[in-house]
């Protein structure tokens, strides 16, 4: 595949991006007042939306932290988002100074703003932000930047966090997560969610039947999978305990209210490579 397939998404202020979208979720932040329409949309027809993000964003930061306690110190976060708190460079320095981060998103908004927050804060040294995309992998893998920043003889952290759902069937997301797994060597870590109503409840599937229209006018479609399809995400990998669960029971910080209907929605797992 040519190193130009896919471009980056251009910024489209008529057409909410899912990055935008959730960035908005987490931060409240509106970036282009033409995403409120859509935002409203979203607030009155898919209500847990919100709270399956923040559910989701703080997997990515226990995520990391496992990685770090396990001794990782680079990183490979595909789908990166726009940056918000909690960014995996913020969170793995914190905890390992010498921890270096490539970024990857092919959402243009994301790259730009990542790389003024990267440039701002004098860390190119260690962190960067590509313009690739995951159906892409070797462009990333072969980037000079990631290059520069990741050593493919030591153990990589690779960060699939909720990008799946955007990389439909068609494009052979097995084949992809193949491509990165014999990139990287024993003892590297793959950490991954994705959206899913198999366990929800029938107020969530209702919502979401309702609200599918909602997302049919973003610039990517989202692709919903079982836990059976997503475990199968993990070939080749050792899952960690306790295996496939719900974002939030994975090794969770504070009590898990069971009660909670955005809990279902989201599997998450973590695989490291014998
Ligand atoms: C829901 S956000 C997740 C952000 C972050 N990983 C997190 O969990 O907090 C999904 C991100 O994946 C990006 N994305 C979608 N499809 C992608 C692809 N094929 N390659 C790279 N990034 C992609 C979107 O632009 C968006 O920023």
């Amino acid at each position: 595949m040519s190193s130009n397939a896919f471009e980056p998404r251009p910024i489209d202020t008529h057409k909410p991006s899912p990055a935008r979208i959730y960035h908005h979720m987490i931060t409240g932040e509106v970036i282009f007042e033409s995403d409120l329409p859509f935002i409203h949309r979203l607030y009155e027809e898919i209500p847990f939306y919100p709270l399956w993000a923040r559910h989701n964003r703080r997997f990515l930061t226990r995520a990391v932290r496992y990685m770090i306690d396990s001794g990782i110190r680079q990183f490979l976060d595909i789908g990166s988002g726009l940056p918000t708190g909690g960014n995996t460079h913020e969170v793995a320095r914190e905890l390992a100074p010498d921890a270096r981060v490539v970024y990857v998103d092919n959402d243009e908004e994301a790259i730009n703003r990542a790389r003024d927050l990267l440039r701002a804060n004098d860390l190119l040294d260690s962190t960067v932000m590509l313009d690739a995309d995951l159906r892409d992998p070797a462009r990333i893998l072969e980037h000079p930047e990631t290059r520069r920043l990741i050593d493919f003889s030591e153990p990589v952290g690779l960060l699939l966090v909720s990008v799946l759902p955007w990389v439909p069937d068609a494009a052979e997301p097995a084949a992809l997560l193949a491509r990165l797994r014999t990139a990287v060597v024993p003892g590297s870590a793959l950490a991954m969610t994705h959206v899913s109503l198999q366990d929800a409840g029938m107020e969530i599937k209702q919502q979401v039947a309702a609200g599918a229209a909602v997302f049919s006018d973003t610039s990517t479609p989202v692709t919903l999978r079982t836990r059976e399809q997503f475990e199968t995400f993990f070939d080749g990998w050792k899952l960690v305990e306790p295996g496939i669960t719900y974002a939030t029971d994975w090794h969770p910080d504070q009590p898990v209210d069971t009660t909670d209907y955005a809990r279902p929605c989201n599997f998450a797992a973590i695989g490291t490579l014998p």
